[in-house]
């Protein structure tokens, strides 16, 4: 071997090191900064929009998608990403959970549509069961599907299973039974005409039909957007998700392998139109932070409480406090998950701050959620802030 071979090949094999060591180490972080860049254990940016959480083996798994420069980022140009930490501060890059596929029959081919993932483990099957807003590439969000994906380990890979509406074929529990019936051919052409002229939106419409579109979707099943998951004390577990052309919010429990609906499910707050749901327990009672329903773009926040999960609810109104802006626009961001941590006694209001226009550049919204004498929910600004702190007040 000539010198100058040995040297060369000495040069690639130190590559690896002399690049890791002169790399700048990544600073530890010891505190939430909403509204900054987040990086992860190796220093890249974190990309996990739309994220959902679960504490599972002594670690917090984050999973949320995974967004690329330009508006091609509000389409699923990669999959589901996964981090995990030790302390809810500094995340490990764990990979992509759920790829999009290569091949374009699939439901989640590159270019779909795919929101909010949310991951549950299932204690029963000791499976981890993802659900997340499925739509295919050209369907203008007129698919509103659900997508389900399954994994035997909790950072996957995980496998999708399939997409569909929920609950085709079911009424729901809490109409009266004289409302459990098909659309008459009156109905239908009096709906079709709404559609055509624009009277029914997927945002706010004032003459939402409460009364016709679930009827409409018996068949081919429930609209399904806007999504979060909610795994209760008992392992039931519920898909709550904005129907009915994102006017009425569905909860409904699944199946004891998570991997479907029961068939039982209650409508809410039908004609609000509440987007971006995230409930969480505390004292028994359920609590929902909410949204309303302007696209990309941040509006007011909404809390509601009920005794029962499949209610009936009680709307409470804006749980934000700060400047009018502040409130008015929920800090920027519109909510994804609340992040229940007991070990540190604490609730964490986790949203996104969307950037339609550089969608890798959204940013992350967590407010640790404090609550008044009367146990009501409220969500205050803070530019940085440590559970060990919020905990103890
Ligand atoms: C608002 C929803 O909350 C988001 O998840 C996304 O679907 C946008 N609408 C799309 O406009």
């Amino acid at each position: 071997m000539t010198r100058r071979v040995f040297a060369a090949l000495s040069l690639i094999l130190a590559f690896p090191f002399i690049s890791a060591f002169s790399a700048e180490p990544v600073k530890p972080v010891d505190a939430i900064r909403s509204g900054e860049i987040w990086l992860d254990e190796s220093g890249a940016r974190i990309n996990a929009h739309g994220a959902g959480l679960l504490i599972y083996d002594g670690r917090y798994w984050l999973f949320g998608e995974h967004k690329v420069e330009g508006e091609l980022g509000n389409s699923a140009q990669v999959g589901v990403h996964c981090y995990s930490s030790a302390d809810l501060y500094n995340w490990r890059d764990e990979g992509i959970a759920l790829p999009v596929s290569d091949d374009p029959a699939s439901p989640i081919a590159r270019g779909c549509i795919l929101e909010r993932p949310k991951v549950l483990h299932n204690a029963k099957t000791g499976k981890f069961v993802m659900f997340f807003h499925l739509e295919s590439a050209r369907s203008n969000y007129r698919d509103a599907k659900t997508g389900i994906a399954v994994a035997e380990k909790v950072a996957g890979p995980y496998r999708f299973v399939r997409a569909e509406r929920p609950n085709a074929g079911d009424w729901p529990s809490n109409v009266a039974d004289a409302d459990k019936k098909p659309l008459s051919a009156d109905e239908r052409k009096a709906l079709d005409e709404m559609f055509a002229t624009g009277k029914i939106k997927t945002g706010w419409t004032p003459d939402y039909p409460t009364n016709l579109l679930y009827r409409a979707d018996f068949e081919g099943g429930q609209e399904a957007r806007d999504m979060t998951l909610f795994q209760d004390d008992d392992g039931r577990a519920y898909h709550i998700y904005s129907s009915e052309s994102n006017g009425t919010l569905h909860i409904a429990p699944l199946t004891d392998d998570y991997l479907d609906w029961d068939g039982e499910y209650a409508r809410a707050f039908s004609g609000r139109y509440y987007e971006a749901p995230a409930i969480f327990k505390r004292d028994g009672k359920y609590w929902l932070f909410a949204s309303d329903c302007t696209g990309w773009a941040p509006n007011a926040a909404r809390l509601a409480v009920a005794d029962n999960i499949l209610g009936p609810w009680t709307e409470l109104g804006n749980p934000c406090r700060g400047t009018e802006a502040e409130v008015a626009k929920t800090f920027w961001s519109q909510s994804s998950y609340v992040l229940n941590v007991p070990e540190k006694n604490i609730c964490v209001f986790i949203g996104d701050r969307w950037n339609p226009q550089n969608a890798i550049d959204g940013r992350y919204i967590w407010l640790p959620i404090q609550f008044d004498d009367a146990g009501v929910p409220f969500l205050e600004w803070r530019d940085a802030w440590r559970f060990e702190e919020e905990a103890a007040k």
